[in-house]
């Protein structure tokens, strides 16, 4: 078909607003990007109609980014929504945090663990939140979704990357297209088998046969949306397009490769297996491992530490 023959997306500020370097790219990038904008653009307008993002979690986020905010505002208004600041609080003396003593107060919490990571726990807690109903494989997804982000936590620390915020928040919501999926039903996700559903980089895949586009796609379209922090959208955006990411380099690559290895680990420590040599050394093989150059034996001996944060993070989270 020829492109001058494909109607033009229906009106819908999303269509507008739909990136062409987002896209995963075909024979053809600009015909398809043009297709996938108009089903893309349709999905997401049914998903954000059912669910915007939460006005208390959004004025707190406001409130952080402002140059000297007061503490005792964020507080205050962190409070209009007990079960986040609750979330907060737990998730900041969760031993995924190491807090050296447990918060007794939010307003303790916020000062010591500073605006910029509180902004990222306030944003992930509440985007999660919104799927807390999503049911069918929604639980699945969110638990894997925590699991990626403690996971990326321990991985990024490790390198003393400065990114590790954007890596912890980047595991939370990289699959933020799934649970919006689901929600509007637009996937028969229940109609795929296990092996499928519970291995990397395989459901992305059925998704662009089906949809014409996927989760990963439409989840960056969303954090978009909701004006979230522009490496974060992008590194969603290209989870599962680590050739386009690699090439990109900068921080884009070295968060995609956390994000990776992490996804990769977690859906293994999930089903409580034990990795063999072999696969200690496929990490150490993999492209993703190039940014964090690790051998198959320091994988082997973090492994502990990555199980543990999982589990630390899912009492405090899941
Ligand atoms: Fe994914
Ligand atoms: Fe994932």
């Amino acid at each position: 078909m020829n492109l001058e023959t494909v109607p033009a997306p229906p009106p819908c500020s999303l269509a507008d607003a739909v990136l062409e370097e987002l896209w995963f790219g075909d024979d053809d990038p600009q015909r398809s990007s043009l297709e996938a904008s108009q089903s893309l653009a349709s999905a997401v307008a049914d998903a954000t109609g059912l669910k915007s993002f939460p006005a208390v979690a959004q004025r707190v986020l406001a409130l952080l980014a402002e140059p000297d905010v007061q503490l005792s505002k964020v507080q205050e208004a962190m409070e209009a929504d007990p079960s986040l600041a609750s979330q907060l609080l737990r998730l900041a003396n969760s031993a995924a945090f190491r807090p050296r003593r447990p918060y007794s107060s939010l307003e303790q919490a916020i000062v010591r663990l500073g605006t910029r990571q509180v902004s990222d726990l306030v944003a992930g807690v509440a985007t999660l939140g919104l799927f807390r109903e999503t049911g069918g494989i929604g639980p699945r997804v969110r638990d894997h979704s925590v699991g990626v982000a403690a996971i990326a936590r321990v991985l990024a620390t490790q390198a003393r990357d400065p990114a590790v915020g954007v890596a912890f928040l980047a595991g939370l919501l990289h699959d933020v297209g799934k649970l919006l999926s689901l929600q509007v039903a637009e996937m028969p996700y229940e109609a795929l088998p296990d092996e499928l559903l519970e291995a990397p980089d395989r459901v992305h895949v059925e998704e662009r046969v089906r949809l014409g586009y996927d989760h990963a796609v439409l989840g960056a379209h969303v954090l978009q949306k909701w004006n979230m922090d522009s490496l974060l959208t992008q590194v969603v955006a290209w989870h599962h397009q680590p050739v386009r990411a690699y090439e990109a380099g900068g921080d884009v690559a070295k968060v995609v490769a956390y994000l990776r290895v992490a996804n990769r680990a977690e859906y293994l420590l999930a089903r409580d297996e034990k990795p063999d040599d072999a696969i200690f050394e496929s990490f150490a093989k993999d492209a993703a491992n190039s940014w964090l150059d690790h051998s198959a034996d320091v994988y082997r001996a973090l492994w502990p530490e990555l199980n543990d944060a999982r589990q630390d993070l899912l009492a405090a989270l899941g």
